[in-house]
């Protein structure tokens, strides 16, 4: 069984993600970490600006080359942003999520376009999402609470930019799948967005509802 999970940055796709996989025994796949992984090396070899350099990097890309801790910083999440608009670099990361989803007896895959484009056949499609403001604060907390000096105007800009780009790109834009449900996280605290999003798989589930 595959569950789509996708949304907008600091939507709690992830969280929710990493929840509903525990809470069913699936594995659990976060697609922006390969995004974020690409921008990482293109960022360290100071060539964020170069397409074949992002190429390069996506098509040699190695799941256990990075340590998760340096892929959370908004700089590389800006960096995964800019090279994931790049039809190639996409194309790259493919086989990687379609291997991971063949995993029985389940998997949770959260990113933008897996409802979409890599899983068009998930059982379930969650779309998560939280108006930009409300994710900004998410963001801000997340980034005090690592010790980081925040500029809160700065963090809903680049919230903002990066909803921007990653919806308006060419290829495989963040948009809902027609068949997916909308799961709105604005007020909710995290155990009720994850009871809401396991309340939607057992509908599903359970033929109640068409997604
Ligand atoms: O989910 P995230 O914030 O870690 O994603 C970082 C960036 O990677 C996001 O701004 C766009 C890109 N991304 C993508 O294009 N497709 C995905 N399936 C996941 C992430």
């Amino acid at each position: 069984m595959i569950i789509a999970i996708d949304g907008p940055a600091a939507s709690g796709k992830g969280t929710i993600a990493k929840r509903v996989a525990a809470h069913y025994g699936f594995k659990h796949l976060d697609s922006g970490l390969l995004y974020r992984g690409v921008g990482f090396a293109v960022l360290s070899a100071g060539k964020l600006n170069d397409p074949a350099a992002a190429v390069a990097a996506a098509q040699g890309y190695d799941p256990g080359r990075f340590a998760e801790d340096d892929l959370k910083s908004d700089a590389v999440a800006q960096a995964a942003s800019i090279v994931a608009a790049i039809p190639q670099v996409r194309e790259a990361l493919i086989a990687l999520q379609h291997d991971f989803a063949r995993w029985k007896p389940g998997v949770v895959i959260d990113g933008r376009d897996i409802g979409t484009v890599i899983a068009p056949q998930a059982e379930v499609k969650i779309f998560v999402t939280a108006t930009p403001e409300e994710r900004a604060r998410r963001r801000i907390l997340e980034l005090r609470g690592r010790g980081e000096s925040v500029d809160d105007a700065g963090v809903l800009a680049d919230i903002k930019a990066r909803d921007a780009r990653d919806s308006s790109r060419a290829v495989a834009p963040l948009r809902q799948a027609e068949d997916a449900v909308l799961l709105d996280t604005t007020h909710l605290d995290i155990p009720s967005a994850v009871r809401a999003a396991i309340d939607i798989v057992e509908a599903v589930r359970a033929g109640r509802r068409s997604a």
